[in-house]
């Protein structure tokens, strides 16, 4: 893509974007503010501020106990049904609980039991910390002397894609790896490493989390077997929303719920004393469902199935390479590095900019000049992209502060010392 580098340019790629409108449907308080951390926190939908007051008022206000009859019980495979058709999956396929560590848990376990006499698991250095903690943790409470084994990145960047395949073989039980990667957002090609994965007899679980609403994602076409993934980052759905599970339809009555609770028994009013596992994914649910969090995940996740995945991609793309040009052109002579992909097929919908004062630059974006980005360790700006509210005005403007925050060198004045949440 050619790109001119003036703010014009970038009024007229908006003028002609069909997805601008969507922003309209968010509420922007502080209409300054440049958030391009819709990648860890999506914007609060307008949808979902109305959606809250009638949940909270009328249907706990006014129903009481009588909600669980008219909506509540169901819920997390209704909204799971719409995820579902975000991700490639059957409505039945995907349900709504917990967190994904949490759902990690139980599927890694359920899986490792599955294969009984397969004690390897891959997975790499681009996952997210939290995954890897999960995998240990499960190890560790089985005892059976599984090996986690993590495959560096050749650089960082790019998943180590061929070396994962070279290293499946028949120890291997489970393949487990972000779909894209929260550092430098570099996507895997699921179907095929689906289909290695499956040849030497391993599962495949895939961490959706900066997938789901950003890239295509087609869990049936690539035959995968689970996933989990985030409601709380393109898909709208607020601060610590509950997550969601995908298992493959053919083997949910195969796996078992390590963390059995009343919310996945069979008839769960019989109150029997002896767990009996419900029938389909109802049997990973545990406990009771956060109802309010997880009916205000559905209005983020019905915008997004308005706009449409392949339109949402095609902005998506659109608007990084607009930011890799800009980039090219006005911070690389400034020493900022592409911590991502260069290739859009294998990129996500987040761009990492590095530079060896990136926390100082960071924080006076966040500070001084109304921007909020994140910043990943060790020198990762991550500059999220959510086509929904994301403007090409608003990645030319942060292009533009970043500049100025180095040629005044504004940074100087932070000490580097990180705040608790980056
Ligand atoms: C890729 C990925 N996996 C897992 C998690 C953990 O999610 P949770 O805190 O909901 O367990 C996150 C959180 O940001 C994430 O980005």
């Amino acid at each position: 893509m050619t790109i001119r580098t003036d703010a014009a340019y970038a009024d007229e790629l908006d003028a002609d974007d069909p997805l601008a409108h969507f922003r309209e449907r968010f509420v922007v308080t502080d209409p300054d503010l440049i958030y391009l951390d819709g990648n860890s926190l999506g914007r609060l939908p307008a949808a979902t501020a109305t959606r809250a007051d009638e949940l909270v008022r009328r249907e706990w206000g006014d129903r009481l106990i009588r909600g669980w009859n008219e909506g509540w019980f169901v819920a997390p495979e209704q909204v799971g049904a719409k995820i579902a058709r975000l991700i490639g999956a059957r409505p039945d396929e995907v349900i709504v609980a917990d967190s994904t560590s949490v759902n990690l848990f139980k599927l890694v376990v359920a899986a490792l039991r599955a294969q009984d006499r397969r004690m390897r698991i891959l997975t790499d250095d681009l996952n997210f910390p939290s995954d890897i903690y999960v995998l240990q943790g499960a190890i560790d409470l089985l005892g059976q002397g599984h090996e986690l084994e993590i495959v560096p990145s050749p650089d960082g960047i790019y998943g180590p894609a061929a070396d994962l395949r070279a290293r499946l073989d028949e120890r291997t039980a489970l393949v487990t790896l972000s779909h894209t990667a929260f550092k430098s957002g570099y996507v895997y090609d699921m179907a095929e490493l689906t289909a290695a994965a499956h040849a030497s007899g391993a599962l495949a679980l895939w961490d959706l989390s900066h997938s789901v609403g950003a890239v295509p994602v087609d869990l049936n076409g690539a035959n995968a077997d689970l996933a989990i993934g985030c409601t709380y980052k393109y898909l709208n759905g607020g601060p610590g929303a509950p997550a969601f599970l995908y298992i493959r339809r053919d083997l949910q009555e195969r796996l078992q719920n390590p963390i059995t609770g009343w919310m996945g028994q069979k008839d769960l009013f019989q109150l029997a004393l002896n767990y009996q596992p419900a029938a389909g994914l109802r049997r990973f649910l545990t406990g009771t469902p956060s109802i309010v969090s997880l009916l205000l995940v559905e209005p983020g996740v019905d915008l997004l199935l308005e706009a449409g995945m392949t339109r949402v991609r095609a902005k998506s793309m659109r608007q990084s390479e607009y930011l890799i040009g800009l980039w090219e052109a006005l911070l690389a002579p400034l020493g900022f590095t592409l911590n991502s992909p260069r290739d859009a097929h294998r990129r996500g919908s987040h761009i990492s900019l590095g530079h060896v004062e990136g926390l100082r630059i960071d924080l006076a974006l966040i500070n001084d000049l109304n921007v909020l980005p994140d910043f990943r360790t060790p020198d990762n700006i991550r500059l999220g992209i959510a086509p929904l509210y994301t403007s090409f005005r608003d990645i030319h403007t942060v292009v533009m502060r970043l500049r100025r925050i180095v040629e005044e060198r504004l940074y100087e004045k932070y000490s580097g010392a990180a705040p608790v949440v980056t």
